[in-house]
């Protein structure tokens, strides 16, 4: 294999981040083909309430959607950023064939792979559906592709809390450049978590079968992979932590012991202490008017919102 220079990303991402204190990777680093299918067996967990509550909200309110994404116009174009496999999309696609509704599906995601699985299925289950795949990561698509689309109303999605994966910062970031590519009439639908009992976040991120550990350990697995790392799994653990005052969930990778670990193709050695952590994945929790304060720094206004009986989860549109 070539030599890996820091011009590949996860390169660059170990390097700068493992020189911080904690050590740290950027949360994208969990999703390899591997972690895109761990992730997928976290979505069918009990604990992982997440996944549930934005369906239920898709089943309830598929009608109400669909006609505000319809109003006033013939057809619209649904971009959805980071679609995954897109199952819960489904939901509301499904229902909207069956209403009659008009528009052309757009998911954006960086895995070609899961695109891929998404396109297969969705052929199968809604044939009639008109879906164009931009297999890449956001702000490429956004910079690219998504401007070359014709005049039709565009309805932006990010769904599944994935914006509270992002720093405060970056979200306000990631929203501004959404803004950006709007045009009057466009509008976005993005689903936040909501702040709820801390027990329930924090068993959200700590599952009983261990699959959420596996998903986080299995970052060792990809640097040993692609960055000829010699981390030993037996001798880390996952440890995620729910601070309510901030409502943000963290993970991290606990050493369980002093050791170090060579990266052959960094040519770099990393020493971890005893209980030295690797924090890898925030997942922020709001409140609406943490919600509506983080939308008008970006420039957008809450126009509507959706949530589960429940209220865990809101998916909120933005204009
Ligand atoms: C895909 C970022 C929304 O933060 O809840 C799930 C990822 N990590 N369990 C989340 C995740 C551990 C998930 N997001």
């Amino acid at each position: 294999m070539a030599e890996v220079t820091t011009e590949d990303p996860l390169a660059k991402a170990v390097v700068e981040g493992f020189s911080k204190e904690p050590k740290s990777v950027p949360s994208w680093a969990l999703y390899d083909q591997k972690g895109d299918q761990l992730f997928r067996q976290i979505m069918e967990l009990p604990e992982y309430y997440l996944t549930d509550c934005e369906a239920e909200i898709f089943k309830e309110s598929a009608g109400e959607m669909l006609r505000i994404f319809s109003w006033d116009v013939e057809r619209f174009n649904l971009v959805e950023l980071g679609a995954g496999d897109g199952v819960k999309t489904e939901i509301l696609l499904r229902q909207w064939m069956e209403m009659g509704g008009h528009l052309t599906y757009i998911p954006v995601d960086i895995s070609p792979h899961i695109l891929d699985i998404l396109k297969e299925r969705m052929r199968r289950n809604i044939p009639n559906l008109d879906i164009h795949t931009i297999p890449l990561d956001f702000n490429k698509a956004l910079e690219g592709p998504i401007q070359e689309l014709n005049q039709d109303r565009k309805v932006f999605f990010f769904l599944g809390s994935n914006i509270g994966n992002l720093r405060r910062e970056e979200a306000v970031a990631f929203l501004k450049k959404v803004k950006s590519k709007m045009r009057k009439g466009d509008m976005a639908l993005v689903g936040f978590d909501l702040r709820k009992d801390p027990r329930v976040v924090q068993r959200a991120y700590d599952d009983s079968k261990g699959i959420t550990a596996e998903f986080n350990l299995n970052l060792l697995d990809r640097l040993n992979r692609e960055l000829g790392a010699d981390f030993d799994k037996r001798y880390f653990s996952h440890y995620p932590l729910y601070d309510p005052v901030s409502g943000t969930a963290k993970s991290y990778i606990v050493s369980r012991r002093e050791q170090e670990v060579h990266f052959k193709k960094l040519n770099k050695k990393y020493a971890f202490q005893a209980w030295e952590l690797i924090h890898t994945e925030i997942s922020q929790k709001f409140n609406p008017t943490e919600i509506k304060d983080l939308a008008s720094e970006a420039g957008m206004e809450v126009v509507n919102h959706f949530q589960d009986r429940k209220r865990y989860y809101r998916n909120v549109l933005l204009m």
